[in-house]
């Protein structure tokens, strides 16, 4: 968390590569912006200095115009930069986040907190506007136009010089005690927007829940009043903002009045030329200006550096479990699978030990059973093999090469999957059939709804298989949407079958029909199909109880 201290987060340089460039960019246009107020004052002095004896400058004012036309192009060119930095740095922190989720899959997602990576992706990453477009820039301006100052006034009048550096240290002082404030009450509203994220994401979705146990207008009452704490503390934070902006406007305004007074006594007292007077009146304020102006705008940046440090947070826990090997550039291909080993695989959880040092050898041909105890670890081996978890400890060869290191889509298009709960789209029946493979011929989505009994199912709805699934696959029983995911997994035509309790929740016919289409679908391939029910255990080689993280070979007759 105390990186967010810092006004620039170098991981971004990391992160975001293209952002390099345009930090370089940044940089030379804000040196170029102090050339340009330092000409602006310097010819805009003379002329003056000129003028008050009653001369006309010519080329003084033309070189004044031009570098005050000069700068505003330069700012808004330094604007446009920041702009764009914004724009890819949004983009490429929101795909990468998204990717991290598709690589990581369900199971990491389910440790992370969803309302928050929705919060974050979304809303959170839009501050980085404020923070590159009306920090940034500043900030860059309070390096350059300060140092440009500084030199010019070490030629024009030193003590005028010693002054502003002095002073000048003290606009950064009091900003970082203000900011401190501000850090603490930010911090405070971030977390509450989080809670409020993760609240009414996990209250929408429990909604049907909700309304059946009658505790839907609770929940409207406590996100209201989450909602009303959140705006108070806003205001709170909007009120420190003002303050701040105040406190910096006294140090800068007092500071300026340090230089101005000597200078005009010097003047008075023939100490002083015009022009240098002049000169030195017209820098000063300028040296202070991009500081304060920073400063003021830093409350606001504060939501951007926030969101950016969750965004690398959350990257590097997804990118630190895999410990960069299985990195998608040097990947190797998957071989077809032949033996699976897991030598050694721990899985451990913050508060559980899901598998605990498991071996366990998977040939080819073989169909094995798992069964056990719910809880007991079934669903994390099969996770295991479809690169949704990784081994805390351990690892996983297949054919001899670390599941590790290979390429996870490959891999994948290896394996058929009848999860536990098969998720639906509202699409058309054939379309979620072909879920893994679009595009696929009709005859074949047909023959593969068949042979998962489907066929009565498709025969019965009034569009055949063109008909369309509402949301969350309404229109099916449970019976029926098992049987959906077994056609997907037949269509899939995958060597490696993973199947979690696909006869859980089922009523004794649907259980008969999704019973007789798995023992077809699972003949002739490898298959580790987690078995609840005895009626399964027909199609298997052998039978593996897993209990509290740890496996047994049961013999079979
Ligand atoms: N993503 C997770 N985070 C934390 N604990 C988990 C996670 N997934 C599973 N577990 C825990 O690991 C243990 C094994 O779970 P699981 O493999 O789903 O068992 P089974 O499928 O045999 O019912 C359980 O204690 C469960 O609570
Ligand atoms: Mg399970």
């Amino acid at each position: 968390m105390d990186s967010v201290a810092r006004p620039f987060d170098p991981r971004l340089l990391r992160q975001v590569p293209s952002t390099r460039r345009d930090v370089l960019l940044l940089g030379v246009l804000g040196a170029a912006v102090a050339v340009a107020v330092v000409t602006a004052a310097v010819a805009l002095a003379r002329a003056l200095a000129a003028a008050v004896e009653l001369r006309l400058e010519p080329a003084a004012i033309t070189v004044f115009l031009l570098a005050l036309t000069a700068r505003a192009a330069l700012t808004s060119g330094l604007g446009v930069v920041a702009a764009r930095m914004a724009a890819t740095a949004k983009a490429t922190l929101r795909a990468d986040l998204l990717a991290a989720v598709g690589r990581r899959g369900p199971g990491w997602l389910a440790g992370q907190r969803a309302g928050e990576l929705a919060t974050l992706t979304g809303r959170g990453l839009d501050a980085l506007d404020g923070y590159f477009t009306g920090y940034l820039p500043q900030l860059v301006l309070g390096v350059t136009v300060p140092i440009g100052v500084l030199a010019t006034l070490a030629f024009t009048d030193l003590a005028s010089a010693v002054i502003v550096l002095v002073t000048l240290p003290l606009i950064p002082i009091f900003g970082i005690l203000v900011g401190w404030q501000t850090r603490i009450a930010t911090e405070r509203q971030w977390r509450r927007l989080r809670m409020l994220g993760g609240h009414f994401l996990d209250m929408l979705s429990g909604l049907p829940t909700l309304k059946a146990f009658g505790r839907a207008r609770a929940q409207v009452t406590a996100v209201r009043e989450m909602a009303d704490r959140h705006r108070t503390a806003t205001m709170g934070t909007l009120r420190i903002a003002f303050l701040s902006a105040l406190v910096l406007e006294l140090v800068g305004t007092i500071s300026v009045a340090l230089v101005a007074v000597p200078v005009g006594l010097r003047l008075l007292g023939g100490g002083m030329t015009l022009a240098a007077a002049f000169t030195v009146l017209l820098l000063t304020p300028e040296a202070y200006a991009p500081l304060r102006a920073a400063g003021t705008r830093f409350h606001a940046s504060m939501e951007g550096l926030t969101a950016l440090d969750q965004a690398f947070t959350l990257l590097a826990a997804a990118d630190g479990e895999t410990s960069g090997s299985g990195s998608a550039g040097s990947a190797r291909t998957a071989p077809r699978p032949g033996v699976i080993e897991l030598q050694g695989v721990t899985v451990a959880y913050e508060r559980t030990t899901a598998l605990r040092d498991v071996d366990l050898t998977i040939r080819p041909g073989e169909r094995i059973a798992l069964v056990g105890p719910s809880g007991g670890g079934k669903s994390t081996l099969l996770n295991l093999l479809l690169g949704f978890t990784t081994p805390t400890a351990g690892r996983i060869l297949v054919d001899g090469a670390d599941l590790a290191e290979l390429d996870l889509d490959g891999w994948r298009r290896q394996l058929g999957w009848v999860p536990q709960r098969a998720h639906l789209f509202a699409d058309t029946l054939a379309a979620n059939i072909a879920l893994g493979a679009p595009g696929t011929a009709r005859e074949r989505v047909a023959r593969a709804a068949r042979a998962a009994a489907l066929g009565p199912v498709v025969d019965a709805l009034p569009q055949g298989l063109d008909t369309v699934l509402g949301e969350r696959g309404h229109g099916l029983s449970s019976g029926e949407r098992q049987r959906l995911a077994l056609a997907r997994a037949f269509l899939r035509d995958a060597p490696l079958l993973l199947l979690d309790e696909p006869t859980a929740r089922l009523d004794a016919a649907s259980e008969q029909a999704v019973v007789e289409s798995t023992l077809s679908l699972v003949e002739g391939r490898t298959a580790l199909l987690v078995a609840h029910r005895p009626a399964l255990l027909a199609a298997a080689t052998r039978v593996v109880r897993i209990d509290h993280g740890t496996l047994n070979e049961l013999v079979t007759a």
